[in-house]
């Protein structure tokens, strides 16, 4: 169950399994869309940064569990199993492009009800312009739902007050060795 637990963190299109149950979800242009449409004439010197790369999740290598109460193992939704996680982004969709930084920070199962977590994670750049800057995503992952969104609720370095938005998709999930490469769309608002 732990397994089944660290295969479902970052899942948030098994589209197969899951049918879109709630509303229409949206993708990265629209709320690029909703972005524009908000942030505009209020802000004159914000600056709006799109990114895009990819998150790879390597089981028990980038992320470990570090802490699980006795009870996780009769929880239908793994409540309670805690991980650490160091996982590399990349420009492209295989571990071997290029390297941009590191997404470190701690997850958890946080409902007894549905599988959900609660992540709260630093994206730490390490190239380019953004070399020592980071953000910061704090939300909640339902990660059987086939859209998922992360606030990024702030920054440090060129990203200092930083707010917005992450569509994760995910992009590649091998069952066997538990290796799940996770697209993320990120635009946000900053100085
Ligand atoms: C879990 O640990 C607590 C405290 O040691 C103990 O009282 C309880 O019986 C344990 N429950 C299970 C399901 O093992
Ligand atoms: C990023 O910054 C660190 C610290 O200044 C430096 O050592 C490193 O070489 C830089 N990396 C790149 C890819 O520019
Ligand atoms: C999973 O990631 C590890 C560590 O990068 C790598 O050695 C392994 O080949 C990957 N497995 C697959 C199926 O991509």
């Amino acid at each position: 169950m732990g397994k089944l637990g660290i295969f479902a963190i970052f899942l948030c299109s098994i589209t197969m399994v899951v049918p879109l149950v709630f509303g229409v979800a949206e993708g990265p242009k629209e709320v690029e869309e909703w972005f524009h449409s908000v942030s505009n004439h209020h802000h004159p010197n914000q600056k709006v940064t799109k990114m895009h790369f990819y998150l790879h999740d390597v089981f028990g290598v980038t992320t470990k569990k570090v802490a699980k109460p006795n009870t996780t193992a009769k929880s239908p939704t793994f409540f309670g199993e805690t991980f650490m996680i160091d996982n590399p982004l990349t420009v492209g969709p295989s571990q071997a492009s290029k390297l941009i930084g590191r997404a470190q920070g701690l997850y958890g199962f946080s409902s007894m009800e549905e599988v959900r977590v609660t992540v709260a994670m630093n994206l730490v750049f390490t190239d380019g312009s953004y070399n020592g800057s980071s953000l910061t995503s704090l939300g909640h992952n339902p990660v059987l739902q086939p859209k998922c969104e992360m606030p990024i609720i702030g920054g440090s370095g060129i990203f200092r007050l930083a707010r917005g938005v992450a569509l994760l998709n995910t992009y590649s999930h091998d069952d066997i060795k538990g290796n799940t490469t996770v697209e993320y769309n990120v635009i946000l608002q900053h100085y």
